[in-house]
């Protein structure tokens, strides 16, 4: 399994020839082609987050899953979609997903309701990897880490719209994931840290920072 970071929330997971994307918000890694996509996955419905999802999916054919409403509107706007609620395994030809509880909101770009905002967990190869999202610091982390164990741990930490870097300590604390990486920072002035900070913090807690460079 190959993890790339391209940049925000945006990643690409590349296990035995297939490609996952989650929130494909492309504008810091614009020389990325995804090619060969085979399964895009949507936190939420904000811009940062939905970004080239529904172009990717028509151009490549592969669906986009994600909460009820928001599958619903990418649908809508020509995208192939898998519809899911929180809570419920979704298997895939690579491994298996579930939507789990993010405090947060959910709107689009235009202003459609996109349902309630989730992070991911997925099972890939025997490990387990938890996308967060955009959201605050949660008891369900407690039931995330108990639940579905995590291995790695994919927290948000730049604040202002999310977890801080404070926050993202205890988040991993509760989640139990051994590797911690960082996201949702020093996109924008609003959510600027300081990236040694949390690694110096992680590493607090006998864990693994994992500080990916944008691809
Ligand atoms: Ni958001
Ligand atoms: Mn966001």
């Amino acid at each position: 399994m190959n993890i790339v970071y391209l940049g925000h929330s945006a990643f690409e997971i590349e296990t035995t020839g297939k490609k996952i994307l989650i929130d494909p918000f492309l504008v810091c890694s614009p020389n990325y082609k995804p090619d060969n996509i085979t399964n895009i996955f949507v936190t939420h419905a904000h811009g940062d987050h939905l970004g080239s999802a529904i172009e990717i999916s028509k151009s490549s054919g592969a669906p986009i899953t994600a909460v009820y409403e928001l599958a619903n509107y990418c649908a809508k706007q020509g995208a192939k979609a898998i519809d899911t609620g929180l809570g419920a395994w979704i298997e895939y030809n690579w491994g298996r997903a579930a939507a789990v509880p993010a405090f947060h909101s959910s709107s689009t770009p235009d202003g459609v309701y996109g349902g309630c905002p989730c992070g991911f967990v997925f099972e890939i190869e025997g490990k387990t990897i938890y996308h967060a999202g955009d959201t605050s610091l949660s008891n369900e982390m407690k039931m995330i880490g108990e639940v579905y164990q995590p291995d790695t741990a994919m927290l948000p930490i730049g604040g202002k719209y999310t977890m801080d870097i404070e926050h993202a300590v205890k988040a991993a604390e509760w989640l139990g994931a051994s590797e911690v990486i960082p996201m949702h920072y020093n996109t924008f002035d609003a959510i600027k840290v300081d990236i040694n900070d949390f690694e110096r913090q992680i590493r607090e807690i006998g864990k693994i920072p994992m500080t990916m460079k944008i691809d």
